[in-house]
């Protein structure tokens, strides 16, 4: 490849200079450095990442032949591997098979099983409507897509799950982030994309924030947000993965548990949670779902849920408001869990949801030697967060309650946490690099 490049020698003299450019490969230039987490592979892949936990999902699975108290799956009710949930998902797999409907919904993958989803979902949720979509995070980057337009600006809390952050990335005009849950940065936010606005003489607001951030476990401060409704003109779009069947009276969610369902323009949620399943939902007035029925690019140009799943969700759904009984208990765990924790010193940040962070200090070696104990020792298995997802220097375990955990789970944890912190605190876990524990 040649390039000429025009250069001034002195008095107006001047000289084209060819520039050889030598045009890299582009996976050569990916695979000098595998990303974050990939370079650490050689070490832990099958271990640190990508472990395989078998046998039937629940409070206890296996892992490499032994088997663990597991804290790291978001089966919130239990639902995953509830009878009636298996019984509904084989006969309806046996029944329908994988391949039905064929095509994408406005083609030719219509069901009435799918619009008698989505019309629970809607009364459910209290909503007019509400649209299928087949994953959370494809959905709600094709939802934002289709929302918004160039002169339309988007405001959004600066902790947001990678699923809004890439769904921005489409975005072709402003976006405003405001700090964490934080109502008065929010508001000045607003009052720029207003401004903004004004200027261009075009353009709405889109707010997005989250029913529960799923990290660190705190609500979204949706009551405050949606007050600032009666001062400035802008709709609420809120992803609420974690808050679906866990949070309000109903299991509606954080809008229900904050009293501000009705204020929440746009609801939407995954199966993924709650549901232990796939596939997802957004929920609204009858008029701008239909709007996003005959435009979001995710589900015009992919096929539809497979029947199965939407059989499936159907009985999760059913299950999730006819049997209280299960948020109920996985309510009584995450308290016991959470106040266990506190009682022992831990600190779990400020969660008001079932999400239980434990913030710990330590480098990234050590926190995965301290994985390694507790796994391999105290048979135990939660996930990690280390740097560069958070700060260096800081580690968070977190787990996930659920409803099929028991006192003896939770007691034999608190023992092991207590025990583990002792050892990291004394710099027993100190250790020059990641153990090598990937799959041989
Ligand atoms: C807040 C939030 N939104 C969206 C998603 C993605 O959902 P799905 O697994 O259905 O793609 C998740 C799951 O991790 C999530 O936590």
């Amino acid at each position: 490849m040649e390039n000429y490049c025009r250069l001034q020698i002195f008095n107006g003299t001047f000289a084209a200079l060819k520039i050889e450019y030598f045009m890299p490969d582009i996976f050569e230039r990916l695979l000098k450095n595998y990303g974050p987490i990939g370079q650490h592979r050689e070490r832990a892949h099958g271990y640190f990442a990508f472990p395989k936990l078998e046998g039937e999902i629940s409070n206890r699975m296996i892992f490499r032949g032994k088997e663990m108290i597991v804290w790291s799956l978001n089966n919130y009710l239990g639902l995953a591997n509830h009878p009636e949930v298996r019984k509904t998902d084989a006969e309806a797999a046996k029944e329908f098979g994988l391949a039905l409907p064929m095509g994408a919904r406005m083609m030719s993958g219509n069901s009435n099983y799918h619009e008698q989803l989505e019309a629970e979902l809607a009364a459910f949720e209290g909503k007019e409507d509400a649209i299928l979509v087949n994953f959370g995070y494809q959905g709600m980057v094709s939802l934002i897509d289709v929302l918004c337009g160039r002169h339309d600006v988007i405001v959004y809390d600066a902790e947001s799950h990678a699923c809004i952050i890439d769904g921005l990335r489409l975005h072709p005009g402003h976006r405003y982030v405001f700090k964490h849950n934080d109502v008065e940065d929010f508001e000045k936010q607003l009052q720029r994309a207003e401004a903004l606005i004004s200027k261009q003489k075009a353009g709405g607001i889109l707010v997005i924030t989250e029913g529960v951030f799923g990290m660190a476990g705190d609500q979204g401060k949706l009551k405050e947000i949606a007050a600032l409704k009666d001062k400035y003109q802008f709709r609420l779009l809120v992803d609420d993965a974690h808050g679906f069947g866990t949070l309000g009276k109903t299991g509606a969610g954080a809008g229900e548990a904050q009293g501000v369902q009705d204020k929440i323009d746009l609801y939407f949620s995954t199966f993924a949670k709650s549901m232990a399943s796939i596939g997802a939902f957004i929920a609204g007035d009858k008029k701008i779902i239909d709007y996003v029925r005959y435009n979001i690019r995710s589900q015009i140009f992919a096929k539809s849920l497979p029947m199965p799943l939407v059989i499936g969700n159907l009985k999760r759904l059913e299950l999730l408001r006819t049997q209280p009984q299960l948020k109920t208990k996985l309510w009584e765990n995450a308290r016991k869990l959470q106040n266990g924790l506190k009682e022992r010193g831990f600190d779990i940040g400020k969660t008001d949801s079932v999400v239980t962070p434990v913030y710990l200090n330590g480098g990234v070696e050590e926190a995965t030697a301290m994985v390694m104990d507790i796994r391999e020792n105290y048979h135990i298995f939660c996930s990690i967060v280390v740097y560069p997802v958070i700060p260096r220097g800081h580690i968070i375990y977190r787990l996930i309650p659920t409803a099929v955990h028991t006192d003896d789970d939770i007691e034999r944890t608190l023992e092991a946490f207590s025990a583990t912190k002792k050892k990291l605190d004394a710099g027993d876990y100190k250790v020059d690099a990641i153990p090598h524990m990937a799959n041989a």
